[in-house]
């Protein structure tokens, strides 16, 4: 899935270098997730006291999240290297044996999207994770034969955005598994404190709630919208991000109080508006707002669902009644009935 759109959760080549300067290099820095970081910080000093690797790592969660972030503080904080490569790019078992036999001892191989890796390479890595051991056939035919290589021992991270797409014997070998969650609008607010430090931008309290709010829980989207309100900030106002700036400029970029962009809104609104709430097909919403149906499905439903905008039933779909309340469109009599629909739990909050 390309980056396109000011609040994707995916990234484009350009922007993973802008992350760079803000992503945090140790553990401690890492913000929020704080199970996940109490059980890596568990996992690593134990390892290191015992002065063994510590067991393979498997970090899942949609895109934007943190996944490759932990995967180099994993390695920062052991103070071991790290070789990364991902599932797309090991399309032979020979790519991977390349790899992993050329590790150092303790080394971190990092393994993104490794839900893509091909078969042969696959079952290439499970001895290597298991046995510290591959074997690499040499030759075609009746005549080949296989070597058995050593690996030094080495901790894989694998992170993936679809875990339920890895196979079970995957799965189990990695002893420790990590789920990353959307962060709270509270988490990124302080998210967005840090990145701002780091940039040497001023931000006022009210103007980091204000982009925290509109940032889907992503820290990503929270750290592309800091940089678009800069711009605006430095080009039509005093530089400094507050509250009027950061409403200004996510006005200028189409970004509303919730995150929603044009696409989202007009899916929305089409399902408002013209199929009185649905329910109504894919499909035909798809053609109402001019798109293809998988970019409203993959693009666009996602996140409307999650803030509790939407309702995906059998029958099609469905607006809430958040959604008519956000588009500011009383719904027709009796379509809610009396009873007061629970305030969409927008960010599963960490406890
Ligand atoms: N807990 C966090 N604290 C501070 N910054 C974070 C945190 N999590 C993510 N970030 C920032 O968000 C950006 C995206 O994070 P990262 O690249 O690790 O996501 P990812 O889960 O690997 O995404 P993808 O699935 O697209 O690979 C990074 O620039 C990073 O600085
Ligand atoms: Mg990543």
């Amino acid at each position: 899935m390309e980056a396109e759109g000011i609040v994707s959760a995916y990234a484009s080549d350009a922007e993973h270098d802008a992350e760079v300067s803000v992503r945090p290099k140790r553990l401690a820095d890492f913000i929020a997730q704080h199970r996940v970081r109490d059980q890596l910080d568990l996992l690593l000093r134990g390892a290191m006291g015992r002065g063994t690797p510590p067991d393979h790592i498997l970090l899942s969660g949609p895109p934007g999240l943190g996944k490759t972030t932990l995967a180099n503080i994993v390695a920062a904080e052991l103070g071991v290297g790290i070789r990364v490569t991902s599932g797309p790019a090991i399309e032979r078992s020979g790519d991977l044996a390349a790899i992993v036999t050329s590790l150092v001892e303790g080394d971190v191989l990092f393994i993104d999207e490794i839900h893509r890796i091909a078969k042969p390479a696959e079952e290439l890595l499970y001895s290597a994770m298991e046995d510290f051991r591959v074997d690499v056939v040499v030759g075609k035919g009746p005549g080949a034969t296989a070597i058995p290589l050593d690996v030094e021992p080495f901790t894989l991270v694998g992170a993936t955005t679809r875990s339920g797409l890895l196979t079970g014997p995957m799965r189990d070998r990695f002893g420790f598994v990590a789920h990353l969650d959307f962060y709270s609008a509270d988490d990124l607010r302080t998210l967005l404190h840090r990145s701002a430090r780091i940039l040497g931008v001023p931000i006022t309290e009210e103007g980091a709630v204000e982009i925290a709010g509109r940032s889907r829980g992503t820290p990503r989207i929270a750290n592309r919208l800091l940089r678009r309100v800069r711009d605006f900030a430095e080009v039509r106002a005093d530089g400094v991000v507050n509250l009027e700036t950061a409403r200004a400029a996510l006005q200028v970029y189409d970004v509303d109080g919730l995150g929603l962009d044009r696409l989202d809104r007009a899916v929305l609104t089409a399902l408002v508006e013209s199929f009185r709430g649905g329910p109504v097909g894919l499909s035909t919403l798809a053609v109402a707002v001019g798109e293809q149906p998988d970019t409203v499905e993959e693009v666009c439903e996602p996140f409307l669902v999650r803030a509790g905008l939407l309702a995906r039933t059998p029958r099609g779909r469905v607006a809430t009644e958040a959604a008519w309340r956000h588009l500011g469109i009383s719904p027709p009599n009796g379509t809610f009935g009396s009873g007061v629909n629970p305030t969409p739990d927008l960010f599963s909050a960490e406890p």
